[in-house]
């Protein structure tokens, strides 16, 4: 007879993870991976979980485990392997089965596979899922796109293996098709722009004063206690006083400045500019990264352009270091405000209708960029719910006026000093553009008369007008 209530598919880290997550909840779970092998070693070491685990070695055997209607989870790499999955799945399923995508997958090959998948009886859901490994084993932050009576049919399993932030489960049904992994991709934009912001206040510190990482450190760990309060400011306080044991020396001196992607920042990025909405801290802390990968041409840059400013040997005085934590919290705020904006943006055009609070409220525990903003955030669209953009509502205003100040100035410093901070500068200049009631596109829209007979809007009379321009240049 079959005993499971649900199948996963995949045993890397974050599905062996979640597998013993469902199973510690009480759930049996029927488990899969292509090499078998991986799915004995997983099981031998399951422990007491293992009587909540059905080990199988083929597709056939995982179907047959699990009571129909069998909700499956796939967990694996994101891309091709989604697609064979499904299709060695698709004829072995019955009507109202449902296959779960919990891979960081692009939200178009989610929209893709449900047209693939319609008319087959089958339903699926995409499944964003953050928190890494220990997310993955003792609580993640889990984002639903997909019909809402399919997510309401496995909503039981998904709210108990989710964090809890207070008494609530940091797992909600975002919106139909490509919802889940969408907002899932903003999630790791600003993840992004968070991790970017973070280092380029380290980098201040490291090569402008030349202080030790365990210093750095320090000054994190006290900001964590503040309003920077967050997963990530907490780990980078744990990651700069950790010691390697091979040299005795900071960990993160050893390590190679040159920073991996796997593509779910460039697509927050991306999705971005096609939508044309402003999300210049992400791209800028991707483009970071794609040039932290360029190490041997920085290396020759380096040569030929001589260091910057070199380190001033004095320490930061408690102004300035008061300054950092302000600038870093202004740099958040722009980040959050344009990933909420591209997610605004998508909600209408891919009629998702994204309930922007629950996201903030899903957020708060489980996932990388938990923090304590997120809770005020997520209180803020309770309050206003039709807030156009995070920059307008009261409370942020207030908190801009008094951080903008120390944005600017570390943000000039940086330059002076020859110190990149493009991701804080990106957002300071998004702050500039968004606060500017005349900017400067009169002048742009009169280029593009000129030279393409555009036609441009005046600020006295309605209609298309165009400019004196007669034939051009002289001569
Ligand atoms: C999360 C993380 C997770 C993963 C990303 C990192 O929310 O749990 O974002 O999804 O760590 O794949 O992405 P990069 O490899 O691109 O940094």
């Amino acid at each position: 007879m079959s005993k499971a209530e649900i199948g996963l598919i995949g045993l890397g880290v974050m599905g062996s993870n979640l597998a013993l997550n469902i199973a510690e909840k009480g759930y049996p779970v029927a488990v899969y991976n292509r090499t078998s092998s991986r799915t004995g070693a997983f099981f031998e070491n399951a422990g007491a979980l293992r009587e909540n685990i059905v080990p199988c070695t083929s597709l056939e055997e995982l179907v047959a485990q699990i009571k129909p209607p069998r909700p499956i989870i796939l967990m694996v790499q994101a891309g091709k392997a989604v697609d064979e999955q499904i299709e060695g799945l698709r004829d072995l399923l019955a009507k109202n089965d449902i296959i779960i995508d919990a891979g960081n997958a692009n939200f178009r090959d989610t929209i893709r596979r449900f047209e693939e998948l319609e008319g087959s009886g089958l339903t699926f859901i995409g499944m964003g899922v953050s928190g890494g490994e220990e997310g993955a084993r003792h609580g993640p932050s889990i984002m639903v796109g997909g019909k809402e009576d399919a997510y309401r049919r496995v909503e039981p399993i998904l709210t108990a293996i989710a964090a809890r932030f207070e008494d609530e489960a940091c797992s909600a049904w975002l919106g139909e098709g490509g919802a889940g992994h969408f907002v899932k991709t903003i999630h790791n934009g600003i993840e992004y722009a968070d991790m970017q912001m973070i280092a380029e206040i380290y980098g201040v510190l490291r090569d402008g004063f030349g202080m030790p990482a365990a210093e750095i450190g320090k000054i994190f760990e006290g900001w964590n206690k503040g309003r920077l309060n967050s997963y990530l400011v907490e780990i980078t306080a744990a990651v700069l006083a950790a010691a390697d044991p091979k040299s005795g020396k900071p960990i993160v001196d050893m390590i190679l400045d040159r920073a991996g992607q796997k593509g779910t920042g460039r697509w927050a990025a991306i999705e971005a500019q096609m939508m044309g909405v402003p999300a210049t801290a992400i791209e800028s802390a991707v483009a970071a990264r794609s040039l932290s990968a360029e190490k041997t041409i920085r290396e020759a840059a380096a040569a030929a352009y001589g260091p910057a400013v070199a380190p001033s040997g004095k320490a930061p005085d408690a102004a300035f270091i008061d300054d950092l934590e302000l600038a870093l919290f202004a740099g958040k705020v722009a980040a959050y405000a344009q990933g909420f904006a591209v997610m605004e943006e998508a909600s209408s055009e891919f009629k998702w209708n994204l309930p922007m609070a629950t996201i903030a409220r899903i957020w708060r525990a489980g996932c990388i960029i938990r923090s304590q903003f997120l809770s005020t955030l997520a209180q803020s669209f309770e309050a206003d719910p039709d807030a156009e953009n995070l920059l307008l509502i009261d409370h942020f205003v207030g908190q801009m006026q008094e951080a903008q100040p120390s944005l600017r100035r570390i943000v000039a410093h940086a330059a002076l000093a020859g110190q990149p901070a493009p991701a804080l500068s990106a957002a300071l200049g998004y702050f500039d553009s968004f606060r500017q009631a005349r900017g400067t596109a009169n002048l742009i829209q009169a280029q593009r008369d000129f030279f393409g007979a555009h036609g441009f809007e005046r600020i006295d009379e309605d209609g298309a007008h165009h400019g004196p321009w007669g034939s051009g240049l002289a001569g």
